[in-house]
């Protein structure tokens, strides 16, 4: 009898270290994770930045789709975003020099919906935890407004803004409660100065087992 064959995901746990980082828009996920980057060794995927580069890469049939989701917040196709994120993980490891400790990812801005969790998950790899950034709208709009006097980017803007905090109240915050029921999160309070928040991660950190190398 014919079975179905089991969806075996592109890389194991036994493997790699899969962290993904969450936060609203502004909440700090680039700054915090550079520091991560430093101290815990981990290969930086931000979703975001890989969309912004296929968007502009010659020849790419995403381009003009992927523009105008970036400038509404909405949230690409999953398949896009994925097949991204998977061959940036599988040109990492193949470039990376051999190594006594596991290969980590930190993969920012991403699972920013339920379906891009579950699919990663089964097609990619697994995740051992999420950091959520926790920030006040308030705050966030003040850092995006401030970061778009120099970024250059189409969404920072106050119209982009306001569409895109309400896509992360509605479908991307159900990916971090489902997360936390696995208990998988660790939650920071993302407001205060850049090294204030880090102490913060780097505490949760710890209390996951996750250290500086
Ligand atoms: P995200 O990746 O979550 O959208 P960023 O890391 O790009 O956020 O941060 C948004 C803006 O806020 C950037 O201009 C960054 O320099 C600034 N920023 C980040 N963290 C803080 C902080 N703790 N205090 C003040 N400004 C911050
Ligand atoms: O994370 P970042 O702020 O750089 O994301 C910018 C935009 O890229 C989002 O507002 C969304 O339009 C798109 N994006 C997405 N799916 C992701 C991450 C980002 O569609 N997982
Ligand atoms: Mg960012």
């Amino acid at each position: 009898m014919a079975t179905t064959p089991e969806k075996t995901p592109r890389f194991s746990p036994a493997d790699i270290t899969v962290v993904f980082c969450l936060g609203g828009p502004g909440s700090g996920k680039g700054t915090q994770s550079a520091n991560l980057v430093r101290d815990y060794g981990f290969t930086h995927l931000s979703a975001g930045d890989l969309l912004r580069a296929e968007q502009v890469r010659e020849g790419s049939q995403y381009g003009d789709l992927i523009k105008t989701y970036i400038r509404e917040g909405k949230i690409v196709p999953m398949e896009i975003t994925v097949a991204l994120l998977s061959n940036a993980m599988a040109e990492a490891l193949t470039s990376k020099a051999p190594s006594a400790v596991k290969p980590r990812f930190l993969i920012d801005g991403f699972p920013r919906k339920l379906d891009q969790a579950v699919f990663f998950e089964d097609t990619v790899c697994p995740s051992q935890m999420t950091l959520f950034l926790d920030c006040p709208e308030e705050v966030m709009e003040a850092r995006l407004l401030k970061r778009g006097e120099t970024s250059g980017r189409d969404d920072d803007n106050a119209d982009s803004i306001r569409k895109r905090f309400r896509v992360f109240v509605e479908t991307s915050m159900p990916v971090v409660q489902a997360f936390e029921k696995q208990d998988k999160v660790v939650s920071v309070t993302a407001t205060g100065s850049v090294d204030e928040v880090y102490a913060r991660i780097r505490e949760g950190f710890q209390a996951k087992g996750v250290n500086p190398l």
